[in-house]
């Protein structure tokens, strides 16, 4: 198969490669598309056959439920039983945004796949106008995992979506580097207080102040009264060499590499442009220490640069967890699967 990728510039609306990606779509297709988060690889919701080529083409495991893309709030009425209260609340104020609420659904509706079997559907409006136009358009919901190949980092460029799905989906509309750069914050809302099973772009904060407390799901074993995120228990965003997190310390960092050079090893840094050092064999700047949202933006960037190099070993500088600190370290704890740089 051929992969074609259709530039469609945010301002000018470029007609006919709508047209192509609804005609894809709507003859049971996959189509790549940006969001204000990652890159997605959609499939009609509602149609089974469409939903198993992501699958096909990701190589992704049929147990980990997707996402479902709607292009209007309104629309969720017509795939969940019951909206809550609270629901309509951060539906109004984050939408559309980077918040994926699960909610019990309207059976029959949704493609069995796209939900594992479970009893509720993850849903979220996207805020970018490549993909509302596209779902306004197609007047469907899409079914949208990242459009990367499992295990490998979300795609933020449609450049990382060829490079993984080349010759495996007919189409990717380029709509140049998504902004937020962390895929969008889980939030499970069947449960009283709400539960955050993925942490993303928008804030255990933001949430909290608008609806109160709301609990996070740290680990897969967590015994939380609610049917945690299949997806927790894969090992995702693994680079191809080992990667661990290291603290925000020139001393500390200019020492690990020290250590690794005099074992004959070569390392790439994944850090702000301060912890800049000359020692490092490869550096990609994440943008300044100040913005944890740059971090965000760049990460997952620099993990698929660091793929690039020979390094024997990634390491990646941590930040703190407030705001979207949380999401950023949430992902730095897949890549490094828990390690720590120490001698
Ligand atoms: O930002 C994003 O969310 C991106 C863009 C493309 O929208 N999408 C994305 O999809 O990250 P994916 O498939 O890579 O992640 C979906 C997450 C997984 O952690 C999955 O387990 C969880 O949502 N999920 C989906 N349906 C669920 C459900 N019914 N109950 C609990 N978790 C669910
Ligand atoms: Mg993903």
């Amino acid at each position: 198969m051929k992969t074609m990728k259709e530039i469609v510039d945010n301002t000018v609306g470029k007609e006919e490669s709508y047209t192509q990606a609804v005609d894809i779509l709507k003859s049971g297709g996959v189509v790549a598309f940006p969001t204000e988060t990652v890159y997605g690889l959609g499939a009609v919701a509602t149609d089974e056959k469409a939903v198993q080529r992501i699958f096909e083409a990701k190589g992704r495991p049929a147990d980990n439920p997707l996402i479902v893309h709607i292009g209007r709030k309104q629309d969720v009425a017509q795939y969940v039983a019951d909206v809550p209260k609270v629901a309509e609340v951060l539906m109004e104020e984050f939408w559309p945004g980077p918040l994926t609420l699960v909610m019990e659904k309207k059976p029959g509706v949704i493609a069995e796949t796209v939900t594992a079997g479970m009893h509720t559907v993850a849903i979220r409006m996207p805020d970018h106008p490549v993909a509302l136009q596209l779902l306004q358009k197609l007047k469907l919901p899409l079914a949208a995992p990242s459009a990367n190949r499992s295990g490998k980092p979300s795609p933020t460029e449609a450049e990382h979506v060829y490079h993984d799905l080349m010759g495996k989906i007919p189409l990717i509309l380029d709509g140049g580097a998504t902004g937020i750069g962390v895929e969008s914050t889980v939030l499970d809302v069947t449960v009283t207080p709400p539960v955050i099973l993925r942490p993303g772009g928008i804030s255990k904060e933001q949430i909290e102040e608008l609806i109160g407390t709301v609990h996070v799901a740290t680990k897969p074993e967590d015994e939380i009264q609610t049917p945690r995120a299949p997806g927790m228990k894969y090992t995702h965003y693994a680079p191809d060499a080992p990667l661990f997190v290291i603290e925000p310390n020139l001393a500390v960092i200019e020492h690990a590499l020290d250590h690794i050079h005099q074992q004959k090893k070569r390392a790439a840094i994944i850090g702000p442009d301060e912890l800049y050092t000359e020692k490092a064999d490869w550096y990609f700047s994440t943008g300044s220490i100040d913005s944890q949202e740059s971090l965000a933006t760049n990460l997952y960037r620099a993990i698929r640069q660091c793929d690039t190099t020979d390094a024997d070993m990634i390491l990646a500088i941590e930040t703190d967890l407030s705001g979207i600190g949380a999401a950023v370290m949430n992902r730095l704890e897949k890549a490094s699967d828990g390690k720590r740089f120490s001698e």
